[in-house]
């Protein structure tokens, strides 16, 4: 048995509208039905586009979104059907590190108290000193120093808060870590440190990952098993290697023909299939395969049967009707879809960037989709963000040297983000992990019942 499983988890968002009576004007498919098994000590790595619901199907294994319908399966227990009161305490074995370092790290508590949060929460350590004392030791495992302990989130680097939302999940003593996007808010040198932590971590501790990012290269390394996600659904599931070698699914061929190779000689021969169309909107998700609006191989049959994931060689998966005949040429690119260009004449005649402002456009153009539906949660959660967000401005106003003035800088951006949030009604990763750590009704719970963990909140921790 795996140490993870899900079992066709399906996360579909309500629509609603109305100023008074809300009604239920559509969904939106987030994640519409993902099976995959994550073994013990194994990274799985899932990449895909922004908006396909990568980060949706990472909190829905926490429970911190509500699943539709599905399995949550972790060492023979279903996350997805239990009580709310033992989801807590099983949320210890499951932590997640969030796509956001700075949002999703309370401004106003120093590093000592985020840590000790959840810690207290469930139980461990007799009193702060031996709980300081095991912060103590991870820290050091992450590579930041103990005096990190008295100091705030504002004080620290992205990478350095990076490492802080990785000590936080690791003083839990979790099974698996969820690390959603953990490098891509960082610079490139700083992001080979982080996946080399990451790596050394797990060798260490023996930890099982679910590494989320939309960049290739960042997953590679790490993943013993890959998945690739389009609009909601897995596309295609294979060992690191063979995915790399072999990609199989037309929507991972023109992923990975994007990717550029480091030998010159091959770089030379890199063909790119450029996909032409418009991602389609998760509300409204494309009749058959989802992919067949921008998929150069299309046929008549893919408009209307959904493929469904299948072995097509050992480990590797892949939901395409006509994967065998693409393989082997019988099936050739049609001209509707794509352009099968050289790589390096893209970059000359500036297709790339081109390409990466209609991928910026798509990616908004989902979200925006679903801006009335979430207008009451993300309202909710940005006011929540805003207010915590003043904090750290006035404790670091004082001793503000030139860098940390740069941070406060960059709180106020935040602050300011949350602000533009409350009117977009658009969901931010920030507020969305505060709202986790001030979920209402978990909260309450906690107060009322003081042998449970006192709050569902840092999100990771309890
Ligand atoms: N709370 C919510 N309410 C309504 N829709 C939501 C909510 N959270 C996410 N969505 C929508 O679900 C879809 C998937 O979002 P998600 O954040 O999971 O994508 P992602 O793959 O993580 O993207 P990115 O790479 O940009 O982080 C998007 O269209 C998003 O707008
Ligand atoms: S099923 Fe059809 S549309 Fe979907 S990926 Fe395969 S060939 Fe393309
Ligand atoms: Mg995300």
């Amino acid at each position: 048995m795996s140490l993870l499983e899900l079992n066709d988890v399906k996360v579909h968002f309500p629509i609603k509208k109305g100023l008074i009576f809300d009604r239920t004007v559509g969904h939106v498919y987030a994640v519409d039905g993902i099976s995959l098994k994550v073994e013990a000590g194994q990274t799985y790595g899932l990449v895909g586009e922004s908006g396909c619901g990568k980060t949706t199907l990472g909190r829905a294994v926490l429970r911190l979104v509500d699943i539709t319908s599905g399995e949550v399966v972790l060492d023979g227990t279903d996350l997805a059907s239990l009580p709310d009161k033992e989801m807590r305490t099983m949320r210890r074995r499951l932590q997640m590190v969030f796509q956001d370092p700075l949002g999703s790290l309370n401004p106003r508590q120093n590093i000592e108290s985020i840590l000790s949060e959840g810690m207290a929460a469930h139980g461990i350590g007799a009193d702060q000193a031996e709980r300081r004392e095991k912060i103590r030791a991870i820290l050091a495992k992450v590579g930041l120093p103990s005096n990190a302990l008295s100091r705030y989130p504002h004080e620290f680097s992205g990478g350095q808060r990076q490492r802080i939302g990785i000590a936080r999940a690791l003083v839990l003593e979790p099974d698996v870590i969820i690390c959603d996007e953990p490098v891509s808010a960082l610079d490139v040198s700083i992001q080979a440190q982080v996946v080399n932590l990451l790596d050394e971590l797990q060798e260490e501790l023996g930890l099982t990952y679910v590494v989320i990012a939309h960049d290739l290269a960042v997953v590679r390394h790490i993943s013993d098993v890959i998945g690739v996600m389009y609009l909601g659904s897995l596309v295609e599931e294979a060992p690191s290697d063979s995915l790399y070698a072999e990609p199989k699914h037309p929507y991972t061929k023109a992923l990975m023909s994007a990717v550029p190779i480091p030998d010159p000689t091959v770089e030379e021969a890199r063909e790119r299939i450029l996909l032409t169309g418009d991602l389609p909107s998760p509300a409204n998700p494309p009749s058959g395969c989802r992919f067949h609006t921008r998929c150069p191989w299309a046929q008549p049959k893919c408009k209307e049967d959904r493929p469904q994931l299948r072995e097509v060689g050992e480990g590797h998966r892949v939901a395409c009707h006509f994967v065998e005949d693409i393989d082997s040429g019988l099936l050739q690119i049609g001209a509707n879809h794509a352009a099968v260009v050289p790589a390096a004449r893209t970059e000359e005649a500036g297709i790339e960037a081109a390409a990466a402002k209609a991928a910026e456009a798509e990616a908004a153009a989902p979200k925006a989709a679903v801006s009335e539906g979430a207008a009451t949660d993300a309202e909710a959660e940005a006011a929540t963000d805003a207010e915590a967000g003043q904090a750290p401005e006035a404790e670091s106003a004082e001793e503000a040297v030139e860098t940390e003035a740069a941070e406060t800088e960059a709180v106020e951006a935040e602050a300011a983000e949350t602000e533009a949030a409350e009117t977009e009604a658009v969901e931010t990763e920030a507020a969305a992990t505060e709202t986790d750590e001030i979920k209402p009704s978990e909260a309450e719970a906690a107060e009322t019942d003081s042998t449970e963990p006192a709050k569902d909140s840092t999100a990771q921790g309890a």
